[in-house]
């Protein structure tokens, strides 16, 4: 099957899909793109996160036909060339990454909250991000790039 849509902005089209393959598997190993992790792939951690269009959307589950005509953006897709978003940067910043297998999922699932909800409360940050699981920081320095996210953007 052939699957033609739109990923980080540019048109791209996928030859040679098996029916069951899923917009996980497509980006990481047919478009080169492994920022997106697949830890569980249950739909179950929240690590392969993605923006499908405009919402985020374990891609895990998404069957790559269904991505047919949508725009997928990735955590790759956030940044605008070597200038990394805001909550990039934060994540970095606050120290909130160890093995990195959550951090491209929380990353997007806290872009978009951040993008709702410019100022969120902890307990706004805590429901948004209720589905991505961490194994290794304990959440503490999640919350506070979350804060610090939002407060660059705020400012810039
Ligand atoms: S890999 Fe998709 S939710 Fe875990
Ligand atoms: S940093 Fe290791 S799972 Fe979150």
């Amino acid at each position: 099957m052939r699957v033609n849509l739109t990923v980080n902005g540019s048109p791209a089209t996928v030859d040679d899909v098996w029916e069951g393959e899923s917009l996980l598997y497509v980006l990481r190993e047919r478009m080169g793109l492994p920022g997106s992790k697949n830890a569980c792939e249950q739909g179950e951690c929240g690590s392969c996160t993605v923006y499908l269009d405009g919402v985020p959307a374990c891609a895990c589950l998404v069957a790559a036909g269904q991505a047919e005509g949508r725009e997928v953006r990735t955590v790759e897709g956030l940044a605008e060339g070597d200038r990394l978003d805001a909550v990039q940067e934060a994540f970095v910043e606050a120290g909130a990454v160890q093995c990195g297998f959550c951090t491209p999922g929380l990353v997007v699932q806290s872009h978009d909250l951040i993008e709702r909800v410019p100022d969120p409360s902890d307990a706004e940050i805590r429901e948004a991000l209720a589905g991505n699981l961490c194994r290794c920081t304990g959440y503490e320095k999640i919350m506070d790039a979350v804060r610090l996210a939002a407060r660059r953007k705020a400012t810039r």
